[in-house]
């Protein structure tokens, strides 16, 4: 079954390189708005989105992402944040003192949930716009001065960065694990998962040889491997989150 959405859901690839041209700012509020109407929790809308413009911002965003220097070219750059501070302004002189609930995992899993799932409403809106995008998960890699460079307050942390522009380029689209790997019937299925990595090992192997012209060569599980054995694995995040009134009980 195929219709004009999930077609265009299917072509979906990341882009790393943008030409100079501008997106308008109609552009851009369609955008933000597709992704405002994206479901939210309890209609909490705990999120806030942080737009970029400040040349000097964007460099020390590329910077602190690993040296990402799309994050420079891309017409916009928007940093997604998960919010609670809005709710707390909204509330705090309305409960008791003592009440520090939204300081719950509860209430961290709703707000990065709701920005995660606003934020993909907009991607999916700038792609059908012909524009590309990047989710820019680089800037969790120093999240306390990312968080100081946007003078974000209490409740609020930043959860990714998103590229978004015209595409200079047309990479090789990613091939996903098989569908059965994936979806389960009733009960999680342990027994499926092996054969599922190996065919798309297989699969993805000769997606990075065809991607790379031959100058890279490894699997899903080799990815997987390289990436849980990095020694970088920001393991500041929980403490900074905490100081921040997340994840507290
Ligand atoms: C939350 C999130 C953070 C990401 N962070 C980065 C990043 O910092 N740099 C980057 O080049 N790609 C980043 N990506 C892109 C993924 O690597 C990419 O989506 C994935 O490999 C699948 O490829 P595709 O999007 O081209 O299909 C991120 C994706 C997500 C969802």
């Amino acid at each position: 079954m195929v219709n004009q959405t999930i077609d265009l859901l299917m072509k979906h690839c990341s882009i790393r390189k943008y030409s100079a041209e501008n997106i308008t700012q109609e552009q851009l509020h369609a955008i933000i708005a597709a992704g405002q109407q994206a479901s939210t929790s309890s209609n909490m809308q705990a999120y806030s989105i942080i737009r970029i413009t400040n040349k000097q911002l964007r460099q020390q965003f590329a910077k602190l992402s690993g040296q990402q220097q799309h994050v420079v070219e891309a017409a916009e750059f928007l940093v997604w944040c998960a919010d609670l501070w809005r709710i707390h302004a909204a509330v705090s002189e309305r409960l008791d003192e003592e009440n520090d609930n939204l300081e719950l995992t509860e209430n961290f899993i709703v707000s990065t949930v709701d920005a995660a799932l606003a934020a993909q409403n907009s991607a999916i809106a700038a792609e059908s716009m012909g524009l590309g995008i990047l989710y820019v998960g680089g800037i969790r890699n120093k999240i306390k001065q990312a968080a100081e460079l946007l003078q974000l307050p209490r409740y609020v942390y930043p959860l990714f960065g998103m590229c978004i522009g015209y595409p200079l380029e047309e990479p090789l689209r990613r091939p996903r694990l098989p569908l059965e790997t994936v979806l389960h019937e009733n009960s999680y299925s342990r027994e499926k998962q092996q054969a599922g990595i190996e065919q798309y090992d297989q699969q993805l192997l000769d997606y990075v040889k065809q991607r790379s012209g031959g100058k890279q060569q490894f699997s899903w599980s080799d990815a997987m491997t390289r990436r849980l054995a990095a020694s970088q694995q920001r393991s500041d995040i929980l403490p900074f989150l905490q100081e921040r009134g997340f994840i507290k009980k």
